[in-house]
C-alpha cells in the first residue's frame, strides 16, 4: 500500500518517520519540494495513494470521488474542516486528526499577540526600523481579562499561560467545559456572550464548523469593549471578515491579530489589510519544530494504524 505525504513539515521536521513508515511495509511519497502542491497537482500525485496525510489541501466529494483506492486521509493538525469528514465515513474511509500535536505553539502564538498590542512591539520596532524614536505607551497584561472561546487542546494551554501572567480567565464552552476543568484550569466558565462583554481579550479556539461559521459578526462585535483586541488563531470564517472591518474602522474594537482568514493567502485588495489595527500572520501558528515535529509523528503512527486496520 502507498501513502502519500503533502505538507512541508514532514520533509523539514519528520523525515524520521519516513524509516518507520518504509519498515512498517509501505510505500512512500513525500512532498520535499519546499513548495506546497497546487490542486491538480495533489490530485496527480496522491492518485494511486491508499492513505494520505494532508495539510490544507481540499478533500471534498470531487476529490475523494476521483481517488478511488482511498482509504484514509490524516490531517496533519487538527481542524479537519478542509475534509468531507461525513463524506468519507460514507465511503470507508478514515479519518483522522493529529489532535494536541500542535496545542503548544498555537498557545504562544496567541499570547505572543497579547504581548506585542500591550507594549506596541510591532509599532515601536516598525518605527525605529524608519529611523523614528517615538514613545508609545502601552499598558500591563496582569489584572486583565481574558475570554477563551473553545476548551479544547489549545484553549486550556492558553487559560494557563494566562493566569500566569496574572491574567483572569473567562472560558466558553458548551462541550467540553465540566466542572473539574473549570477548577484544575482556574477559569471562569461564562456564555459566549458574557464573554465578550467582559474581556479585554477575546482568543478563538474552535472548530470551523457550520454551527461556528460567523460566529463572531456584528452583533457580537459590538457586545464587546471599545478596547477589546480580538486573536483568531482557529480559522477563517468564524469572524465575519466585513464587519470585522468596520468594527476595525471605526474604532468599535480596539485592534485583531488574527493567523487565519476565511481567503489564504489574501487577495491583494484584501480591505482588511489597510487597517492599521488589523494584525495579521501568514498561519503560522503552528509553525514551530516542535510541532511540525510531534505532527508528523502523530499522524505517522494514525495512519500506519488506520492502514494496517484496512489491510
Ligand atoms: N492557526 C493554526 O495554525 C492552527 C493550528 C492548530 C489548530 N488551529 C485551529 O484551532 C482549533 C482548535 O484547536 P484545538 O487543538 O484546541 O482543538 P480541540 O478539538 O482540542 O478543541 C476545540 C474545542 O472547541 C470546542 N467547541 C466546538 N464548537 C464550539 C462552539 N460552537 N463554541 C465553543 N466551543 C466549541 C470543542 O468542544 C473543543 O473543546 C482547530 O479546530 C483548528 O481549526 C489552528
Amino acid at each position: 500500500m502507498k501513502i502519500v505525504v503533502t505538507p512541508r513539515g514532514f520533509a523539514k521536521c519528520g523525515l524520521d518517520n519516513a524509516k518507520i513508515i518504509e519498515d512498517a511495509g509501505f510505500l512512500l511519497e513525500y512532498n520535499n519540494t519546499g513548495n506546497a502542491y497546487a490542486k491538480e497537482e495533489f490530485y496527480q500525485k496522491t492518485m494511486d495513494a491508499d492513505g494520505v496525510i494532508v495539510g490544507v489541501e481540499t478533500v471534498d466529494r470531487a476529490y475523494i470521488d476521483a481517488h478511488p483506492q482511498l482509504k484514509a486521509v490524516v490531517k496533519f493538525g487538527v481542524g479537519t474542516d478542509n475534509i468531507d469528514v461525513d463524506y468519507c465515513r460514507q465511503k470507508g474511509i478514515f479519518v483522522g486528526r493529529t489532535a494536541g500535536s500542535n496545542s503548544q505553539s498555537v498557545a504562544e502564538t496567541a499570547i505572543s499577540f497579547i504581548l506585542a498590542d500591550s507594549k506596541n512591539l510591532y509599532e515601536s520596532i516598525a518605527g525605529t526600523r524608519a529611523q523614528g524614536w517615538s514613545k508609545l505607551t502601552g499598558y500591563e497584561i496582569a489584572g486583565k481579562v481574558i475570554g477563551i472561546a473553545g476548551f479544547g487542546a489549545i484553549g486550556k494551554k492558553v487559560a494557563r499561560m494566562a493566569f500566569g501572567l496574572g491574567m483572569k480567565v473567562l472560558a466558553y464552552d458548551p462541550y467540553a467545559l465540566d466542572p473539574e476543568a473549570v477548577k484544575r484550569y482556574e477559569v471562569e466558565s461564562v456564555g459566549f456572550e458574557e464573554l465578550l462583554q467582559r474581556s479585554d481579550f477575546v482568543s478563538l479556539h474552535i472548530p470551523l464548523t457550520p454551527e461556528t461559521r460567523d460566529l463572531v459578526s456584528m452583533r457580537e462585535l459590538k457586545m464587546m469593549k471599545s478596547t477589546a483586541v480580538l486573536i483568531n488563531t482557529a480559522r477563517g470564517g468564524i469572524v465575519n471578515e466585513e464587519a470585522l472591518y468596520q468594527a476595525l474602522r471605526d474604532k468599535t474594537i480596539r485592534s485583531a491579530y488574527f493567523d487565519v482568514l476565511s481567503h489564504e493567502p489574501p487577495r491583494q485588495d484584501e480591505p482588511l489589510l489597510t487597517l492599521p489595527n488589523f494584525y495579521l500572520t501568514p498561519h503560522i501558528a503552528s509553525r514551530s519544530k516542535e510541532a511540525e515535529k510531534n505532527t508528523a509523528d502523530m499522524a505517522t503512527q494514525i495512519i500506519i494504524q488506520a492502514l494496517k486496520q484496512k489491510a
